[in-house]
């Protein structure tokens, strides 16, 4: 993962590069570091341990001026997160410096192949084998620096975008990338190089995204050239930056968390706007207008995904096989990607990723595209990798989000599945007239029922302190609401480190069951639906097991609300489309656990929002 950027031109470099990282924090932030070269031709590199902030702080009072610099905001692969394995990178020369996203994968034999040739290494990464590389190579012959990178990077196994300062062209900045996103902002004789697309703007009016094994030599003069391996000069399309790209603040809120959490009724009307027609009883995607014959003869929808994704996308498949009658599936990207799997021309592969960056849905895109399926992207981030990589698809339109934790966009995935799933099955004709009108109904009432759930949030704060002992929770739903315990159980997980699992609430019985004793709090989805009298049924066998049950019922509940120790009301809804209201409450709980637990609950341990690696 790790986010990089550069900076060369008029201006001051770090300023520019700080604030790139901050934005840029998402994909990672266990430590950070940048390269300054001053107009002495000297080099300054500054590294910390923990977050830009830190970094920030560390800068005070040092040499920071320079016109050239590259940054560095980490998420640790290789080596532990400290200030000597952040990034810049220097080469023991002192020439080059380095700063890398993605994982060298045999950097061991290289590393044992250059301390036979007397380098000494100080870190535990990968990028530092990567720059001492690019030093050995470059003190072996009068190669420029392009050449020196082709060498270099076509011994390379494995993902990198680099931004490389060479302390004989002070006045040059490199970078090259295969397999992790790079984007070059085009300023007045300036570049901002970066992992996306958030550090360029508001400093250049021009983008072009360098391509797989290419490399760019940008010159303080403001000429660009970018070549590949083999040495063949490489245009790509320079397209203009959005204008919209605004900085996204907390708003009042204490967390992005808890702002996005509350944004969800705006950002589904968002997500749905154009789309559902309320007065005309309609629901369009463009990208099934576009490609309707494709998708109308696909005899098998294969959605791949990972995390919250994959929990929208196990939504999404039951979507799918109940409006559409067409057989779908629901596989981990990073399973799938080495299985094997049987794909054919008639597949329809959806990929699901807010950031459009995840390296396994990324890699699981390209192996389907190889296999000629038709690839369908549902992505939150424009103009990301996965959106760039696929043949059609529809943007779930949620705005950005900044907390680790997915929450909105899981509610924007599950949302335009639905109307994917409508809209098809409206051309296939395997959906009924009432149905498919209650449907739109329903989906255009959903965001004034999330408000009503969010109403709830005070009384979740108070639930939640009764719950900062447990070291375990279940989480139990059935059919639609099996995914949406899947995703409560995740979310609680990864901000407040209490371990929680997810089951089907019938399958409690074939072992999880023994885990309930009166210190095990049962999180369980009852609203009314079909399986309403089973799930009734699985309460009960908790409550004689004595499990404290927090039930998610539906408004006017009696016979779940007599026997649960708490409850938490929720407006009703059709079946498929309770998971967007179940999924607020199950959010906020997690969400007051953690703040509850004192964490990080933004940028929890471990964690980065983007996983650009495998
Ligand atoms: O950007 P993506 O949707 O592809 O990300 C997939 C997962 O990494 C992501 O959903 C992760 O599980 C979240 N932290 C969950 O809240």
């Amino acid at each position: 993962m790790c986010g990089i950027t550069g900076y060369l031109g008029g201006r001051e470099a770090c300023p520019i590069l700080i604030d790139g990282l901050r934005q840029l924090e998402y994909r990672g932030y266990d430590s950070a570091g940048i390269a300054l070269v001053n107009e002495c031709g000297e080099l300054h590199v500054y590294k910390e341990k923990g977050k830009v902030q830190d970094l920030e702080a560390g800068l005070a009072g040092k040499n920071i001026s320079g016109h050239l610099g590259i940054a560095h905001t980490r998420w640790a692969t290789h080596g532990e997160p400290s200030a000597v394995n952040a990034h810049p990178h220097v080469s023991s020369s002192g020439r080059f410096a380095i700063v890398h996203n993605g994982i060298i994968e045999n950097y061991a034999v290289i590393r044992r192949n250059l301390e036979k040739k007397g380098y000494a290494f100080k870190s535990s990464t990968d990028t530092e084998v990567l720059v001492q590389l690019i030093d050995y190579v470059a003190s072996c012959s009068d190669s420029d620096t392009v050449a020196v990178l082709q060498e270099v990077l076509d011994e390379i196994v494995g993902a990198y975008a680099i931004a490389l300062i060479d302390m004989k062209y002070p006045d040059r900045l490199f970078a090259a990338r295969k397999s992790s996103p790079l984007a070059v902002g085009i300023g007045d004789d300036e570049f901002i190089v970066a992992s996306d697309i958030s550090p360029i703007a508001g400093n250049a009016d021009k983008v072009m995204y360098l391509g797989d094994e290419e490399i760019a030599e940008m010159h303080r003069d403001g000429s660009l050239h970018i070549v590949n391996l083999s040495n063949a000069e490489c245009r790509h399309e320079i397209l203009a930056v959005p204008k919209n790209l605004g900085r996204t603040r907390k708003d009042g809120f204490d967390h992005f968390m808890l702002k996005e959490i509350f944004e969800q009724p705006s950002s589904l009307t968002d997500c749905m706007r154009g789309r559902v027609d309320v007065v005309g009883k309609t629901v369009t995607l463009s990208a099934v207008r576009e490609h309707k014959d494709r998708l109308l003869a696909a005899e098998r929808f294969i959605i791949v995904a990972c995390g919250t994704s994959w929990h929208a996308g196990l939504i999404g498949k039951q979507m799918i096989e109940n409006f559409c009658r067409i057989p779908a599936e629901t596989v981990y990207a990073s399973e799938f990607r080495y299985s094997n799997p049987v794909i054919r021309s008639s597949d329809v592969v959806i990929a699901i990723s807010q950031s459009g960056e995840t390296a396994d849905t990324l890699a699981a895109v390209e192996l389907a595209r190889s296999k000629g399926a038709f690839i369908y992207g549902i992505c939150n981030a424009v103009g990301s990798s996965i959106p760039r990589a696929t043949d059609t698809g529809s943007y779930i339109h949620v705005g950005p989000e900044i907390g680790v934790a997915s929450t909105k966009a899981f509610t924007g995935q599950v949302t335009v599945l639905a109307m994917l799933a409508l809209d098809i099955a409206r051309e296939k004709n395997t959906i009924d007239d009432r149905t498919y009108a209650g449907m739109i109904e329903e989906l255009a009432s959903i965001p004034e029922k999330m408000r009503v759930v969010l109403r709830t949030n005070d009384s979740i704060a108070s639930l939640a302190k009764m719950f900062t002992y447990a070291k375990n929770f279940i989480y139990l739903g059935r059919g639609y609401s099996y995914p949406a315990a899947l995703e409560g159980a995740l979310k609680l997980k990864e901000i407040s480190y209490i371990h929680a699992e997810g089951y089907p609430a019938a399958e409690m019985k074939h072992g999880p069951i023994a885990l309930i004793d009166e210190e095990m709090p049962v999180v369980i989805i009852a609203t009314h639906n079909a399986l309403y009298e089973k799930i009734l049924s699985n309460v009960q066998e908790i409550k004689a097991r004595k499990g404290r049950v927090i039930a998610i019922v539906s408004e006017g509940d009696t016979a779940i609300s007599d026997i649960a120790d708490t409850v938490i009301e929720i407006p009703e809804t059709i079946e498929c489309l309770d998971p967007l209201l179940v999924s607020v409450p199950l959010q906020l709980l997690a969400y007051h656990i953690a703040v509850c637990k004192g964490k990080d609950v933004d940028r929890p341990r471990n964690l980065a929002k983007s996983v650009t690696v495998e």
